[in-house]
């Protein structure tokens, strides 16, 4: 284990991960603070501040080596090892999810998708697989689960979040608008919450219309 980064750092890293994907696309192979600076609209001391964290990776005069900086934030990231995510909730969200694919390009495989309604069972978004709830104990025995997605009503959550940890599920992505209360607190939940952000916006649109 390395030292241990804050987490305002790490909420940054997925976007130099995403920049700097971009341009190894574009071939480039190395690249200033200055000029990812202006890229990312981030300062070049902000830049070179997070980065140091992880050791720098840049050389005066040289810049950054951006295959190298962009393997090591996946490997911080830990982006290096494939994850393999469930989801709960078949519904819109969760097949909006499930046909996805992007996902995996970043390691993230959707291997199901667990729902009560037997209308959907026998369903398969892009190839896979809905099944029924109570089935997910006989699938947690024969698969490898890294995560799950929480894409049912949020007054299921806590019992199903719970059920999940006790089959050794350590990671939540939790998509229902609750607070999660989990009796196992080594369970690590992101929330997601789009109307959070809508909100925001919101926020942000009154603030320029006052200006
Ligand atoms: P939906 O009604 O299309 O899908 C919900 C699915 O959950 C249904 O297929 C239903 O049969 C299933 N379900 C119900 N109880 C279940 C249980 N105990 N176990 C497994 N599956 C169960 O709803 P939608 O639009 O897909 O939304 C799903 C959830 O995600 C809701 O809680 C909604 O509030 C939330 N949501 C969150 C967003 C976010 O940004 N965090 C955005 C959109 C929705």
């Amino acid at each position: 284990m390395g030292k241990e980064i804050s987490q305002a750092v790490i909420r940054r890293m997925p976007r130099y991960y995403r920049y700097l994907g971009d341009l190894l696309d574009e071939g480039v192979e190395r690249i200033s603070s200055n000029e990812l600076s202006e890229k990312m609209k981030v300062t070049a001391s902000q830049i070179r501040q997070d980065l140091n964290n992880f050791g720098g990776f840049g050389q005066q005069g040289y810049g950054y080596n951006v295959q190298y900086l962009y393997d090591e934030i996946g490997r911080i990231l830990g982006l290096e090892q494939q994850h393999n995510i469930i989801i709960i909730g078949a519904g819109n969200l969760g097949q909006a999810l499930a046909n996805y694919s992007k996902f995996e390009k970043l390691g993230f495989i959707i291997i199901g998708l667990f729902d009560i309604n037997p209308k959907l069972k026998g369903q398969a978004p892009r190839g896979i697989p809905v099944m029924m709830l109570e089935e997910l104990e006989d699938f947690a025995s024969s698969h490898k689960i890294d995560i799950a997605a929480l894409t049912m009503p949020k007054y299921t959550a806590d019992s199903i979040a719970n059920r999940l940890a006790g089959l050794g599920i350590r990671a939540i992505w939790n998509f229902a608008h609750v607070d999660l209360d989990l009796m196992d607190k080594n369970v690590v939940v992101e929330n997601v919450h789009l109307s959070d952000s809508l909100m925001q916006l919101s926020y942000n649109m009154l603030q320029s219309r006052n200006e």
